[in-house]
């Protein structure tokens, strides 16, 4: 069973994610990690996220950076954005992403693009989104518990921005599957989103 998660950042996605790989006994990846060791990688080349040879040379990034906690920061995810316009960045870190999805015994995969391009065969699509002002309190809290001092304001055109690209980019733009169901979290808790989200699932393998 191939399940494919899709959204915008901050949505809930990746903890559903997890959540459902647990459940259900998948092997999951978060395909956004990728597109940010590319990014990150880029930095450390000192290159241009924004120039397609530089970007398309740091995909062959080392294994190992996946495990670096500065991928995790909004600048990574900044930077990984930028880079995940470049449609010779999709195209190499296609194979790696298709062949998870297929593997025996199925997956979870989670990104922008899973159930449109990656595994448009995907059994079940879960589509995980919030309005962009909960998302950006969802974004301060997690920092701000994390001792960070961030301003709320900032956070939002951030993420504003951040949606902004990811839709708008010519190839494969984050964008809604046709069949996916969409699971709006903005008035739900961390279980109630699991929750539903597993429900979903449940429905579709009836
Ligand atoms: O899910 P995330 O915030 O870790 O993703 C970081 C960026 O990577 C996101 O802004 C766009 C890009 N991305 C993508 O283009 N396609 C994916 N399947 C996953 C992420």
């Amino acid at each position: 069973m191939i399940i494919a998660v899709d959204g915008p950042t901050a949505s809930g996605k990746g903890t559903i994610s997890k959540e459902l790989a647990h459940r259900f006994g998948l092997p999951h990846l978060d395909t956004g990690l990728l597109y940010r060791a590319v990014g990150r990688q880029v930095f450390l080349d000192g290159g241009d996220p924004e120039n397609a040879g530089d970007a398309l040379a740091a995909v062959t990034f080392p294994d190992s950076l996946l495990g670096d906690p500065a991928l995790r920061s909004e600048e990574t995810g900044g930077l990984a954005s930028r880079v995940s316009v470049h449609p010779a960045v999709r195209k190499a870190l296609f194979d790696r992403q298709r062949a998870f999805a297929t593997q025996a015994g199925g997956a979870v995969l989670d990104g922008r693009d899973i159930g449109t391009i990656i595994a448009p065969d995907a059994n079940v699509k879960l589509f995980v989104t919030a309005t962009s002002n909960v998302r950006a309190k969802r974004r301060w809290a997690e920092m701000c518990g994390r001792g960070l001092e961030v301003d709320l304001a900032d956070i939002l055109a951030q993420i504003e921005r951040r949606d902004e690209r990811d839709k708008g980019r010519g190839d494969a733009p984050l964008a809604v599957a046709p069949d996916a169901y969409v699971l709006d979290t903005s008035g739900l808790d961390r279980d109630a989103a699991i929750a539903a989200a597993i429900e979903v699932v449940e429905a579709a393998c009836k």
